[in-house]
């Protein structure tokens, strides 16, 4: 069976998230909202990473790549608006169409709540997914996150939010 891993995002992945974005990218878009066109260049994925790897510096974003075996990226998992002050942060992953099926995004969020707990320190994990991403609902159920109920008065269209206590 072939092995994977995760690991940190890092500036000399410009090339191979273009491609893996772009590869994706009507298969995510199906699931998740779409990024900005602009997104799809060099000069946009290189800005992208900028940007998150900046806010990896400030302590407000972790973001990890899944790759196989040959370095190939395969997945995308990120922890989003840490909030050390509530101690709470959200995430959001996204894995190849390729690839799916194989519990590669249970493999990236399990590392996301064991990086929430061991580097952040932090006791709440919430996740956003559409009533309809039934494989994204699979995989926060097996990690133990619970629908949260929406409030009668709150409309949240078909996004669910899911909460995990740490
Ligand atoms: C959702 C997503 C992350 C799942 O990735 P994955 O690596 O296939 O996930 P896993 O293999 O860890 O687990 C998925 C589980 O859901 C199941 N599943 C997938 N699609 C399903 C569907 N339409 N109905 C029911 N179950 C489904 C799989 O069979 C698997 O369960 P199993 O291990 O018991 O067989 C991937 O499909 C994806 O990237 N989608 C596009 C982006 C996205 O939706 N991101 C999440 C935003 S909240």
């Amino acid at each position: 069976m072939e092995s994977f891993s995760v690991r940190e995002l890092r500036t000399t992945d410009t090339e191979a998230l273009l491609a893996f974005e772009t590869r994706n990218r009507e298969w995510f878009e199906s699931h998740i909202d779409a990024r900005d066109p602009a997104f799809y260049s060099l000069q946009g994925v290189a800005d992208h990473i900028a940007g998150y790897l900046s806010d990896f510096a400030i302590g407000a974003w972790h973001p990890f790549v899944i790759v196989d075996c040959r370095q190939a990226i395969v997945g995308r998992a990120n922890l989003k608006n840490i909030d050390l002050a509530s101690g709470s942060a959200e995430v959001g992953y996204r894995i190849d169409q390729r690839a799916c099926g194989q519990g590669l995004a249970t493999l990236a969020l399990r590392h996301l709540i064991e990086q929430a707990q061991v580097r952040w320190g932090l006791t709440q994990l919430v996740a956003f997914a559409y009533k309809e991403n039934l494989g994204s609902r699979k995989v926060l159920d097996r990690c133990g996150f619970q629908l949260e109920q929406p409030s009668c008065n709150k409309s949240t269209g078909n996004e669910r939010r899911f909460v995990l206590p740490l």
